[in-house]
């Protein structure tokens, strides 16, 4: 190829990749499949190694991959970030609308109504399109350059689409989703740290790291809000006058704009939106915790002005907390997958923010003893981040003597022998290879919807499967036939066929599904992915030494210290050689099935009778397909079950086609190879 022909393939490639990271991450509604997409990514990656003079910062070949920094360089705000007057109740917008409307002197006043996504902002610039710039709020006045821990952010594109100006400068929400941050924790008290008190300080800690591979191993994601600074004139002289018209612009970017923001003709359309934005939080994936009015007027803003802390024209709405009383009833211990042994509040079951709690983590006897939380004892609890329940404090007024003080134990509840705790760890561990409890956790895991998605292996099952010892390592399972089954308690012939079908199903996973099943200490599913697409095949990833693993973006020492460990062992040698024997798929893009279904996106409502909702996604994801959890333009089908929810009218509404569940199984019949 000529030098020329090499150039247009790279800015072709870049394109493609730009356009597709785009139609992913910022509209979550891909065009094609993952694996044209990885063809396009590995093109310009050999490229690129045979021609590295070639290479560009804002390539998307480049977003991890600097060297850790020893401090975060302090950079000035061209503009200030001021932040936002607060109001608790609908009263007080009310009162800030007539503010509002006597300082204008006008009472037709609208406003943007946008989610307040629970983050922290921060302040992007972008010069002839290229992201250059990224820092955070700071004081509001300085902040600190981010810029390489931002850049490892997917939905924040590296260059702009469209015709973006000289110079543009935007703010937004740099947030943790609520599934990102749940596994971390999980992950965090597993291996005995501090877990987050909620997804805002996760985002945070996680911004802040002087590695970047540890940022980009965090889902962090981003909404931007404000359209700050395009070239020097007023927005309004470059035909923006409204933020609505801002959003729009910001979109055209290619930028994040959160999907949930509305236009708001007066002050009660906007409290009715606050009504709405709080029913719709529990289901969004991303923790909001309240809304933001914005005058929609740009020339009124300015005529507004702000006050030394925020601006006049802007009132964050804040919902309330949602907290109760209950009683703790007991407290257990449970034995984690790596054998942290976690003590468990039993809880007196109570409705809050949407769903029952019964049970909350005290992660540590620390944790207990700084909160004086006893057995008997009553407590108010909180969802954290609303969404896992926490116990906020003890109410020791209320106690009648009967309150027991509760100790960890001494020796695993599972095994018997005897708890650690490692220098520098508040957790307790037990370290026995054979410990069952630990062994019904990482069989689950190996099952579980994310690894190998064995439907019907559920942790009763896999507890009678452990005692009856048929089952005493995740290969076992496939070693298992029918006939072995019967003996169990309330396992008949239909039940047991349906589970070695499950099971013998599993064996054409992906690689990255299997790596992640493994259940490798720090090894999450992102980590898993990265592996699989690193080394390709399970052996070369068990050949891999500290150094190749450590050279894969994402995969930091830790990482690769737990994986050699793993892998160094001989029993898990001996899992791995039986994997192999039992003719598991060990091997990257192998036994790919058809992809009949490539190009088309369903969307689920309502209670499927043939499979749960998670069977439902990994078949038509098997089949090429791509499911999104709502409905637009670009819906291909409405997949409609029992009791479908709003996502039909919107479907018929769209005109998008809509399909039965019989109509569905038909369709994935007829598309199986
Ligand atoms: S506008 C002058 N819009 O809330 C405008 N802020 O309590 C100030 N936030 O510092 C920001 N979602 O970190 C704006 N849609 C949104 C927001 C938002 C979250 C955060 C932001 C700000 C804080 C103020």
């Amino acid at each position: 190829m000529s030098m020329e022909k090499i150039k247009a393939r790279l800015a072709e490639l870049r394109k493609q990749i730009q356009y597709h990271n785009w139609r992913y991450y910022v509209l979550d509604d891909p065009q094609i499949p993952d694996s044209e997409y990885d063809a396009l990514f590995r093109e310009l990656v050999e490229l690129e190694e045979a021609h590295p003079e070639l290479v560009t910062a804002d390539s998307p070949t480049q977003r991890v991959g600097a060297k850790p920094l020893t401090a975060f360089r302090t950079v000035r705000h061209r503009i200030p970030l001021s932040s936002l007057g607060n109001a608790f109740t609908h009263e007080e917008l009310l009162a800030f609308n007539q503010r509002l409307q006597r300082n204008l002197g006008t009472d037709t006043l609208q406003y943007m109504l946008e989610p307040k996504i629970d983050g922290l902002a921060v302040a992007l610039t972008y010069e002839n399109g290229s992201f250059t710039l990224g820092v955070t709020r700071g004081d509001g006045i300085e902040g600190e350059d981010v810029t390489l821990n931002l850049r490892t952010i997917k939905s924040l594109p590296l260059k702009l689409q469209g015709n973006p100006p000289e110079i543009l400068e935007v703010r937004g929400e740099v947030y943790m989703p609520k599934a990102a941050f749940l596994a971390l924790n999980r992950a965090r008290e597993e291996e005995g740290a501090q877990v987050f008190a909620n997804p805002r300080n996760a985002a945070a800690g996680s911004l802040r790291q002087l590695d970047p591979k540890i940022t980009a191993s965090r889902s962090l994601n981003l909404f931007v809000y404000t359209l700050a600074q395009k070239s020097d004139a007023p927005l309004w002289e470059q035909g923006i006058t409204t933020q609505q018209e801002a959003l729009a612009e910001l979109a055209s970017y290619g930028l994040p704009v959160n999907p949930h923001t509305r236009l708001c003709r007066n002050i009660q359309e906007a409290i009715e939106y606050c009504r709405e934005l709080e029913e719709i939080r529990e289901e969004l994936p991303y923790e909001i915790d309240g809304a933001v009015l914005k005058l929609n007027d740009l020339q009124l803003q300015e005529q507004l002005g702000s006050t030394a802390r925020s601006p006049r024209w802007a009132i964050a709405y804040k919902f309330p907390p949602s907290q109760a009383v209950t009683k703790v009833k007991d407290i257990i211990v449970q034995v984690g997958r790596t054998g942290t042994i976690t003590p468990l509040a039993i809880l007196e079951p109570t409705f809050l923010a949407g769903s029952t709690i019964s049970r909350a983590s005290l992660h540590n006897q620390d944790y207990i003893n700084d909160k004086d939380i006893r057995i008997g004892d009553q407590v108010v609890i909180q969802k954290a981040g609303d969404i896992i329940p926490e116990i906020v404090r003890s109410l020791p007024e209320k106690r009648d003597g009967s309150e027991r003080i509760f100790q960890m134990p001494s020796s695993c509840p599972a095994c018997g022998s005897e708890l650690i705790r490692e220098p520098g760890e508040v957790a307790v561990r037990c370290v026995a290879l054979d410990c069952p409890a630990q062994l019904k956790e990482g069989i689950a895991h190996f099952a579980s919807r994310d690894a190998m998605n064995i439907e019907g292996l559920g942790p009763k099952l896999i507890e009678q499967l452990i005692d009856a010892k048929l089952v005493s390592d995740p290969a076992d399972l496939y070693f298992l036939t029918s006939d072995s089954l019967l003996p169990l308690e309330r396992v008949g012939k239909i039940l047991a066929d349906k589970l070695i079908a499950a099971i013998a199903a599993s064996k054409t996973n992906s690689l990255e599904r299997l790596i992640y099943g493994l259940g490798i200490r720090h090894v999450g599913l992102e980590a898993a992915k990265l592996l699989a697409a690193h080394f390709q095949t399970m052996d070369r990833l068990m050949a891999a030494d500290l150094s190749q693993l450590t050279a894969i973006p994402g995969i930091g020492p830790q990482i690769a210290e737990s994986i050699r460990d793993f892998f160094s062992r001989e029993q898990n040698q001996h899992i791995i050689a039986k994997l192999k024997k039992a003719g598991l798929n060990l091997e990257s893009g192998a036994k790919q099935t058809s992809a009949g279904l490539s190009g088309l996106t369903f969307v689920l409502t309502g209670t499927l009778k043939s499979f749960t909702r998670s069977t439902a996604r990994s078949k038509i994801e098997e089949l090429g397909g791509k499911v999104s959890s709502s409905v637009s333009k670009n819906t291909s089908y409405l997949v409609v079950g029992e009791e479908p929810g709003s996502k039909l009218e919107k479907a018929k509404k769209l005109g998008v086609k809509i399909l039965s569940e019989e109509e569905f199984l038909q369709l994935l019949e007829e598309n199986s190879s």
